[in-house]
């Protein structure tokens, strides 16, 4: 008996012993506020610790499940005061991050289970806690709330973003879509389990009343007033001895998401404590590709918004892009820069376009900050070769003053183009006051001013200035008329442009069918004498009305200089006068301007008088010498045909030497024309505008 008592006292006292040992392991609160760095979890599958505290599930592997559980197991079988009590609060951090923008799979969940094996469990929608054999089999007695991010039709889901209470398997017993309700707004909100935002989860259980309530809320927000999800379940038949509390989640087979628990924690004795949001650890920041993409995307913007502030400044530079070069520094004050061009004739519109001439177009401006009348023309040219000589030059005409010179006022260079910028004068040019029907016709008085005008314009550019400008191209449409309408020559020394242009081999001449020395075309050299017949040509035309070139009237009628000789010899001169001016005109002043015409006209150079003796005829200071016999021999009628569409040109003579002529210019190239009976030369013209 004794021995028995005794055994009996023994039996009892290791009884006692066991269940005093697995209380001491089985505590019934615990938390985890700032992360589960010395946790001691047990954990397996994807699961692990990061250094910061931070629990990660899974990653986004595909097919990966993982556990977590709390290291003991907790004992639901003892009693507080008389009855059984399954009571248990709990609150936990969660954080799902897809790896893209949509992807999805599977989910977590908070399990309460016998055993903590779950090597034979399945990933996917059996959320890491059985497989398809086992599912709902009562003997795998866990208690779970899953937080499910995919739709799977086989367990009766809902949607894809829902809470669901699990017995046994992954059929969910109870399911609701997530959302919150806000205190705030007194109204359920949305939210989304898989934003990659921290959400925070309260579960309560009240063991006496078998009531289950599972409320959510994103982070930050306090504890809502009202459950997501309040339900009774009995739980009697599975929280017994030994359970294992802790988290489960699985990924997809297709797509998949992080799966995170920040911080946990869990009471079996009360409400469970909340968890500060700014204590718990972090997630690395480049997890997930949801975060790369949004990486990605932020750095394609960047890039972006980069191009395209580059294309702006690039397009800008272009826009305004100049050419300079050292020695243009001395040039300074005469040179513009081609935005102040560009404002001033708003952009080169067509609006502001004055006329395009053998150079190039003209257009309108207004200084921006002078608000002074400019125009600017626009020369093309080819070759940057002796672009030094002559924007020297076209400084020096800069700095010529003379008040029937039109002022250039400076330049600008840019690639390929270079712009000229000249006062605006107010009435054009001279041509247009001539031959056209619509403008009213200048009296013969008008025409003589201009006349002189731009006789003693060219007296100071051949005698008087500095150096010798030679002018080129002078004809009606390079005379402007200021506002008082006083003939102005422009546009002179641009024909030196054109000597710089090209290969040594040919020499370029440029001037305009009519007014060109025939002698020019042999000897390719600019002289003053060149200048006096284009001018002799000027005054026929000024006298006449009509254009020293005509290449639509009749074969004798094609150049004027031939017609107002016929009348000459004829001695009626005064015939050949513009019919607009109706006889009014001083006789003798009108004699004398197309006997002069005639004397400029003449075939021989040194024959044709100089300018100095020009003005001082016009002036009445001296008396006319006699008109030489022969014929100012022009361009042959042959040819003129080819030219009857332009006659403004530009000629390129070869100076490849050939066999039988001394003089240098023959053979043909292109669409060379051959003439014959000019001067005795065989020479060939190419037209090269
Ligand atoms: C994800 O976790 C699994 C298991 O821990 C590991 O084998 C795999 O390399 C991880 N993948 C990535 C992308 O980190
Ligand atoms: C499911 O799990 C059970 C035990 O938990 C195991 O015997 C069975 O082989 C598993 N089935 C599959 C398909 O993994
Ligand atoms: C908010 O959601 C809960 C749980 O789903 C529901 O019982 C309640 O009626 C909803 N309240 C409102 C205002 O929609
Ligand atoms: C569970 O939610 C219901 C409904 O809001 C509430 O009446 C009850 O007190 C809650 N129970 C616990 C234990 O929080
Ligand atoms: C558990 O509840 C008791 C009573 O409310 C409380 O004093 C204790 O701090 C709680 N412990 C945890 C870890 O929540």
């Amino acid at each position: 008996m004794a021995v028995a008592f005794t055994s009996f006292h023994l039996w009892l006292f290791c009884c006692l012993a066991v269940v005093s040992m697995a209380k001491a392991q089985d505590p019934d609160q615990f938390i985890y506020s700032n992360g589960f760095l010395h946790a001691n979890l047990q954990l397996d599958g994807g699961a692990k610790i990061h250094s910061n505290g931070l629990l990660q599930l899974t990653n986004s592997s595909r097919l990966l499940k993982a556990h977590a559980f709390y290291p003991s197991p907790i004992n639901f079988n003892t009693f507080s005061s008389s009855a059984r009590s399954l009571s248990f609060s709990t609150n936990f951090v969660i954080n799902i991050v897809p790896e893209s923008e949509q992807a999805s799979g599977h989910g977590v969940a908070f399990v309460i289970s016998q055993s903590s094996d779950f090597s034979q469990a399945s990933a996917i929608q059996y959320l890491g806690l059985v497989n398809l054999s086992t599912n709902g089999n009562p003997s795998n007695q866990f208690f779970a709330v899953e937080f499910d991010t995919i739709l799977s039709i086989d367990m009766d889901d809902i949607d894809d973003n829902h809470v669901g209470i699990d017995l046994n398997g992954v059929k969910s017993n109870r399911q609701v879509t997530a959302e919150y309700f806000s205190n705030e707004e007194n109204k359920n909100l949305s939210l989304s389990l898989k934003s990659g935002h921290s959400i925070q989860v309260w579960i309560v259980y009240d063991g006496q009343q078998e009531l289950l309530n599972v409320t959510l809320a994103p982070e930050n927000i306090p504890k809502p007033n009202r459950p997501l999800l309040s339900t009774s379940i009995e739980l009697s038949d599975i929280l017994m001895d030994n359970m294992y509390v802790g988290f489960s989640a699985a990924t997809g087979s297709i797509e998949s998401c992080s799966h995170y628990i920040l911080g946990w924690s869990f009471n079996r004795s009360g409400e469970a404590q909340s968890l500060e949001m700014s204590k718990l650890p972090k997630l690395p920041k480049n997890d997930g590709r949801r975060n790369t993409v949004r990486l990605i995307l932020i750095i394609a913007a960047v890039v972006l918004l980069l191009i395209l502030i580059g294309t702006a400044y690039v397009y800008r530079r272009k826009k305004y892009e100049e050419v300079h070069e050292d020695w243009e520094k001395e040039y300074g004050p005469h040179r513009f820069s081609y935005k102040t061009l560009y404002i001033a004739t708003k952009g080169f519109k067509d609006k502001q376009l004055l006329g395009s001439g053998g150079f190039g177009k003209v257009y309108k401006g207004t200084l921006p900050c002078t608000k002074e009348q400019i125009a600017v023309k626009k020369v093309s040219h080819e070759s940057n070769q002796g672009m030094k000589e002559f924007v020297s030059e076209i400084v020096s005409m800069g700095r010529l003053r003379h008040k029937n010179l039109v002022r250039l006022l400076g330049y600008c260079r840019r690639k390929k183009e270079l712009l000229l910028v000249y006062d605006h004068m107010e009435n054009g040019s001279l041509d247009r006051f001539l031959f056209s029907v619509e403008k009213q016709t200048l009296t013969w008085f008008q025409r003589f001013q201009i006349i002189k005008g731009v006789a003693s314009a060219l007296l100071y550019l051949h005698e008087e200035g500095e150096q010798v400008v030679l002018h080129r191209d002078i004809k009606a449409s390079n005379v402007l008329l200021d506002s008082d309408l006083n003939g102005r020559l422009g546009d002179f020394g641009l024909a030196r442009l054109y000597d710089r242009d090209g290969d040594p081999q040919t020499t370029r001449l440029v001037g305009t069918l009519g007014y060109l020395d025939p002698e020019l075309t042999r000897t390719g050299k600019a002289t003053k004498t060149a200048d006096m017949f284009a001018f002799g040509a000027f005054l026929l035309e000024v006298s006449c009305g009509r254009k020293p070139f005509d290449p639509d009237k009749p074969p004798q009628e094609i150049f004027l200089v031939d017609i107002v000789k016929r009348f000459w010899t004829r001695d009626a001169i005064i015939d050949a006068v513009d019919s607009r001016l109706q006889g009014n005109y001083v006789v003798e002043e009108m004699e004398k301007v197309l006997k002069l015409g005639l004397l400029c006209s003449n075939p021989k150079p040194d024959s044709r008088p100089t300018i100095k003796e020009v003005v001082q005829y016009l002036e009445g200071n001296a008396s006319l010498p006699d008109i030489p016999i022969e014929t100012a021999q022009n361009i042959p009628s042959s040819i003129l045909e080819t030219f009857s569409q332009s006659t403004e040109i530009n000629i390129c003579i070869e100076n490849n030497l050939a066999s039988d002529s001394v003089i240098p210019f023959p053979s043909s190239v292109g669409q060379g024309l051959s003439l014959n009976s000019m001067s005795s030369i065989n020479s060939v013209l190419h037209i090269g505008r």
